[in-house]
């Protein structure tokens, strides 16, 4: 019998799982309603209520792709119980997955060195905390951010001097250690293009890329990472047409329950300074598996909505960043000169999915020619170039609050109008996005117009012009970059770590 991972390649290099949609799901069916693309798109957006929907799209997307192939697991060699799947369909290859690996128990009492490493890593914790206490007073930048290219354009933060000085603590001292138990796809690896690309980039970025953040030595980890994917697992564990989540919490109460039993780490702090992070929508489902996850530990997720659970003192809302095939779209990469004229007032073309959009198209669609709002996008009408040509792009919440259309808008420099409610912004606990943004109440849709034409022409340069510095905090680079979306969403945990917050 094979190794798992010699049938399943990782998802990240070779792409294998992944169908290239040029369109995002959500827009999909603005452009394309009886093509084939329907029937690609397996990827699984929307509310549970949708499922039976996506369910149906799942099964339909065996152009090769195995969505379902889990047979009975083993038994970790512990005793302790990993996933049981039968009835699987598609596992023609009949793999037995061992889905943890045998890595050895630390259960010794802590030596006197691991308890000197305990104290010297508090006391270093302590010395950040209080320099960033000094920078928030002082609003003095660290060295380290003087001596590179960045003129940090201050009104799009918080606190400038509080998050340099807590960057700066970051990029000094900050380890990760990421627990080796579990096996690709779904632990070590996840998807690195389309919706859900950032849980894949994450997790490669913190395995493979940078290594400044990662340490080897559990005990000189300021936080421990469960590198799963929850995407993966609805690709590979959700059983089609069963609209059910078990398979999924049940690999990751498993997941917590092996490295709780195997390492002292999670017990000493009930999972407090563990992360997650999930963009997939059912992210917060997902981790209710473990009641410690779900309340103690730190969850970055894309679905941030304050409703269902997301706790902005411990949980950081992470940007979803939609890369068609991998990669930005090049018409989004150099947007226009600051200053050219924009022919459009405001633009949105998607889906009427959720709360919200219905009262968007119903107030504004097809009703003013200054207020570009469509279901269906026009044929040979390019949705990019609209982004580019409005000055406000329309972010409504679907079935989720999150929408990849909120950094879509940021890489347009189209000013991004938040239509939503108890959506966490993501990155707001150090980004001002009242400085590049403007948001609306979903009450106030009927009065769209007049509120963004009662914007002046100097507050909306000035919101485009903060959006421009605010771009680089979205990027995704591959390696990634200083002050990109990968160190950003770290920098957040780092705060939570610290047990800090920037305002
Ligand atoms: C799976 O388990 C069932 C019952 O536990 C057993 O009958 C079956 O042979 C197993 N299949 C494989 C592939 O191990
Ligand atoms: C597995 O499939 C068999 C026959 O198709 C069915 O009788 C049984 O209820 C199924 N079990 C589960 C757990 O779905
Ligand atoms: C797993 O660990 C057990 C107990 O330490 C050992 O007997 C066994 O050989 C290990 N298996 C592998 C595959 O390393
Ligand atoms: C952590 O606590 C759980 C539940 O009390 C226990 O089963 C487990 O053995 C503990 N882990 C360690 C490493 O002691
Ligand atoms: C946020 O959560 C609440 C409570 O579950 C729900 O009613 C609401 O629809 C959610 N928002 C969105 C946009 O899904």
């Amino acid at each position: 019998m094979g190794s798992f991972t010699a049938f399943v390649p990782s998802i990240c290099t070779l792409a294998l799982i992944v169908i290239v949609l040029m369109l995002s799901a959500d827009y999909l069916s603005s452009f394309a309603s009886h093509s084939s693309f329907d029937m690609l798109q397996f990827r699984i957006v929307g509310s549970l209520s949708d499922l039976q929907n996506r369910a149906a799209l799942l099964t339909e997307s065996s152009d090769g792709v195995i969505v379902n192939r889990f047979t009975n697991s083993t038994a970790a060699s512990d005793g302790v119980t990993v996933n049981h799947f039968t009835n699987s369909t598609a596992s023609s290859d009949s793999v037995t997955v061992n889905h943890f690996t045998n890595s050895t128990t630390v259960k010794k009492k802590s030596s006197p060195s691991e308890i000197d490493k305990r104290k010297e890593l508090n006391q270093g914790l302590a010395r950040s905390r209080a320099s960033i206490r000094k920078a928030a007073l002082t609003q003095k930048f660290p060295s380290i951010i003087k001596n590179e290219d960045i003129v940090p354009q201050r009104a799009i933060y918080r606190n400038p001097g509080a998050f340099y000085q807590s960057y700066a603590e970051m990029e000094r001292k900050f380890k990760v250690y990421v627990y080796k138990e579990g096996e690709p796809p779904m632990a070590h690896d996840g998807p690195c293009k389309e919706m859900y690309s950032i849980e894949g980039r994450f997790i490669n970025e913190l395995e493979h890329g940078t290594t400044r953040f990662r340490t080897s030595d559990p005990e000189r980890a300021h936080i421990y990472f469960l590198p799963f994917s929850v995407t993966s697992m609805v690709e590979y564990l959700y059983r089609p047409l069963t609209y059910d989540l078990v398979p999924l919490k049940q690999y990751v109460a498993d997941y917590v329950k092996v490295v709780s039993t195997r390492h002292p780490f999670w017990n000493r702090t009930s999972g407090a300074d563990h992360f997650m992070l999930a963009c997939h929508d059912w992210g917060p489902l997902v981790s209710e598996a473990n009641p410690q996850l779900y309340r103690r530990s730190i969850r970055g997720l894309c679905n941030a909505n304050s409703s269902e659970g997301f706790n902005p003192q411990k949980d950081v809302s992470i940007p979803e960043i939609h890369l068609f095939g991998g990669y930005l779209p090049t018409k989004l990469q150099n947007p226009p000169p600051l200053t050219e004229p924009r022919p459009h007032l405001a633009f949105f073309a998607g889906g009427v999915h959720g709360p919200i959009r219905p009262i968007l198209l119903d107030n504004w669609k097809g009703r003013d020619s200054d207020m570009k709002v469509y279901e269906y996008l026009p044929e040979g009408v390019d949705y990019y170039s609209f982004m580019l040509q409005s000055k406000y792009c329309l972010c409504p919440s679907g079935y989720e609050v999150a929408s990849p259309r909120v950094v879509e808008s940021i890489y347009a420099e189209c000013i991004p109008v938040i239509l939503s409610k108890k959506f966490v912004l993501p990155l707001s606990d150090v980004l001002r996005w009242e400085s590049f943004s403007v948001q609306v109440k979903v009450s106030d849709i009927p009065r769209l117009k007049e509120v963004l034409t009662s914007i002046s022409e100097e507050k909306y340069m000035k919101l485009k012009k903060n959006l421009r510095a605010v771009r680089k905090h979205f990027m995704l680079n591959k390696p990634a970059e200083r002050f990109d979306a990968f160190h950003m969403i770290l920098h957040s945990i780092w705060l939570r770590r610290l047990n800090m917050r920037l305002s």
